[in-house]
């Protein structure tokens, strides 16, 4: 593919989130590293409050081949680079991060990978030659090598650093792959190998991953479930929805917080009806909450709708609850066993409570 199609050989795709410090250094490494070719690099900042936007668009003002992509009200690390993707239009792009621990010296090892011809070409601190001695300490190491093990179990590829955030693709097979993506998280080398419709060639580059010298990670508790729920989903070939299976897992975590209590209140000599009621409102408070922080996160309640969404919550699964006794009674009743009977009865509550959950309590 010659020059006269395309503007740019590639497009460097930087996702950041208060990073105005890096920036600038790192334009300096890409003007030194990429002589070699026509490049583009591409910011995608979710609107940092640090305004690093605003020293890309001044790095914008003195370089053409830099530009800013803003993103308002919205967050993520995979979505953002996915965008940044689409935003861009060389034949081959390249994604590292904006903090400057990905050496861009490695750079033209992926573009000339992908440019003989492998759809994929990732850089790997596993490899002879790689290093992730700038994984900030031995709990990121732990995590790190738990994610790769994991991710390894449901790849289709091979590879030894699947949790590498340091890749060059080639764009055809970017589009083939874009619709099938789940953007959720910060693993986009995992949703791309899991989302491409065929099995990709992958090549690995060794990379040392430095450490950072300024701003912090934002890998926290909540993009771990993020990864986690990416691999469910992608197990499942997205069958059973991975907010189904949080919202069973909260259940679970409910039901412990009703027997507890119904427990206690009856040993502390609370009649048997009025403890198993003040253990069921309980554990729907409990369940309420979880559910606004995990199952529904993006879409949580706050302020007065979350009182209001309490109440129905409480309704719904009282019919649930309800319902749940019915069901189990009926079936008892025409000589089901009672494990069977009650198993049904809960499956049917569980169903209800995230039907109407959805779709009354924390619609779209
Ligand atoms: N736009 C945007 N939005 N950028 C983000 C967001 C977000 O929500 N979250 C993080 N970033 C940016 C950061 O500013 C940084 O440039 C890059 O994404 C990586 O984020 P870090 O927070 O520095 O991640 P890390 O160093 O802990 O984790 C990295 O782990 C791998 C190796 O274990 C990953 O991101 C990988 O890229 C890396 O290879
Ligand atoms: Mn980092």
């Amino acid at each position: 593919m010659g020059r006269a199609m395309f503007p740019y050989d590639v497009s460097i795709v930087v996702p950041c989130y208060n990073e105005v410090e890096n920036v600038r250094p790192l334009v300096e490494a890409l003007r030194r590293v990429l002589a070699d070719y026509a490049w583009e690099v591409i910011f995608v900042d979710d609107n940092s409050p640090d305004g690093t936007i605003r020293a890309v668009h001044a790095l914008a003002g003195e370089d053409q081949r830099v530009r800013g992509l803003r993103r308002v009200g919205r967050k993520g690390l995979s979505s953002a680079v996915i965008e940044g993707i689409l935003s861009s239009s060389a034949p081959i792009v390249a994604v590292m991060d904006g903090d400057l621990q990905h050496d861009e010296g490695q750079l033209p090892a992926l573009i000339e990978a992908v440019r003989g011809g492998c759809d994929l070409a990732v850089g790997s601190r596993h490899v002879e030659g790689g290093d992730s001695a700038g994984l900030a300490n031995a709990w990121r190491h732990t995590l790190s090598n738990s994610g790769t093990i994991l991710a390894q179990c449901v790849l289709p590829v091979r590879l030894t650093d699947p949790m590498s955030g340091f890749f060059a693709v080639s764009r055809s097979v970017f589009d083939e792959t874009a619709p099938n993506l789940s953007g959720s998280g910060f693993k986009i080398l995992v949703d791309l190998l899991l989302s491409a419709p065929r099995k990709l060639s992958v090549q690995e580059v060794p990379c040392t991953f430095r450490s950072r010298l300024a701003g912090e990670s934002k890998l926290d508790m909540l993009v771990m479930l993020q990864f986690l729920t990416l691999l469910v989903d992608r197990f499942f070939h997205g069958w059973l929805p991975v907010r189904f299976l949080v919202f069973c897992a909260v259940g679970l975590v409910g039901l412990g917080v009703n027997l507890a209590i119904a427990y206690g209140a009856g040993a502390l000599g609370l009649g048997g009806a009025l403890a198993q009621q003040v253990g069921t409102g309980v554990a729907m408070v409990v369940n309420f909450v979880l559910d606004n922080q995990f199952t529904y996160r993006d879409r949580r309640l706050k302020g007065a709708r979350c009182w209001l969404g309490l109440v129905l919550f409480m309704l719904v699964c009282t019919v649930g609850a309800v319902a749940n006794v019915g069901i189990a009674r009926v079936l008892y009743d025409q000589n089901a066993t009672l494990d069977v009977a009650g198993i049904a009865g809960a499956v049917l509550a569980v169903v209800w409570n995230y039907a109407l959950s959805s779709a009354l309590i924390w619609r779209v």
